[in-house]
């Protein structure tokens, strides 16, 4: 395999030179923000509203940005280019940076510069998703994450086990509860459809605030669909006509399965599969 050629603190480098400290705040506190952006046909897909989230995920923790969101833009793009991603995704990830030794004091940002990092990931078929075909199965389990998750940190330790216990259980994620209500994916937003209606929990601090909800939900109102922000449970989900995800790495992806029970016909729902259509047309006529 090719060494990919990655960004740290300023400088482009082959993957197996990059460095960042042990002390960084980043790999000892989960002290860190990070966003993911999709690439299709070599461009960004939603890339400001990428940006807009880092900038308020970084203002929810005082933390200083070290890049400017033209300098971000400019960084993403090159690494498209020098890596030739075609499909794929960009991992952008900043931490509170390395002072040197171990402390839970936050330390002075004038001495201790944030750390970034961006590499990219190429995923041929990103698109084109066999998966999305067949559609995913997804289990429920309790949602045991600290109370602001929408700020998009890197303590992301319950979400891996949570996609563990999907695999082990022969399904593809798993959907978060907490006081009987479906919060979101591990990695995803989540949604049902009954009838003609789409179905999402409202945003709060319980949950991401998915840029690809955003994108997907304008789209729906755009084409006359209704949109109901609002709880749900996993009864009513395992009860509804269709379901599915958004995340900027899955797009809108239907779910066929909830806790071993078949959702509708056990296929991708209508309107799961023409909002992923809508959603890929339209973010490919933005993409920048
Ligand atoms: N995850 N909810 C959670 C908990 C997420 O981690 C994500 C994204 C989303 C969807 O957000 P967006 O549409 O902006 O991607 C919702 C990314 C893709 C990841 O961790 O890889």
């Amino acid at each position: 395999m090719t060494l990919r050629t990655v960004y740290v603190n300023g400088e482009y480098v082959p993957e197996n030179e990059a460095r960042v400290s042990i002390f960084d705040r980043g790999f000892l506190m989960a002290d860190g923000v990070y966003e993911v952006t999709s690439v299709l046909g070599g461009k960004l897909i939603d890339f400001d509203g990428h940006a807009v989230r880092l900038q308020r995920s970084l203002d929810a923790l005082d933390m200083a940005n070290p890049i400017s969101k033209e300098d971000l833009l400019e960084v993403h793009r090159e690494l498209v280019r020098v890596n030739e991603v075609d499909e794929g995704m960009i991992y952008l990830q900043i931490t509170r940076g390395a002072p040197g030794d171990r402390d839970f004091a936050f330390p002075d940002p004038d001495t201790t510069e944030p750390t970034i990092v961006l590499f990219t990931q190429k995923k041929p078929g990103l698109a084109d998703s066999p998966a999305a075909k067949k559609g995913i199965k997804v289990i429920s389990i309790e949602d045991i994450r600290w109370g602001r998750r929408d700020i998009k940190t890197v303590q992301l330790l319950y979400p891996s086990m949570g996609k563990m216990m999907a695999k082990k259980a022969g399904a593809d994620d798993a959907w978060m509860i907490e006081d009987g209500f479906v919060t979101e994916g591990t990695s995803n937003n989540a949604y049902i459809v009954k009838g003609n209606k789409i179905i999402t929990r409202a945003l709060s601090n319980d949950i991401l605030h998915g840029i690809t909800r955003a994108s997907v939900l304008r789209f729906a109102r755009e084409a006359q669909m209704e949109v109901e922000e609002r709880n749900f449970t996993i009864d009513e989900a395992k009860d509804a006509d269709e379901a599915f995800i958004t995340s900027a790495s899955t797009f809108v992806m239907p779910v066929v399965e909830i806790d071993g029970v078949a959702l509708g016909d056990g296929v991708p729902g209508r309107v799961a599969q023409r909002l992923r259509e809508i959603y890929l047309e339209e973010s490919l006529k933005k993409a920048i």
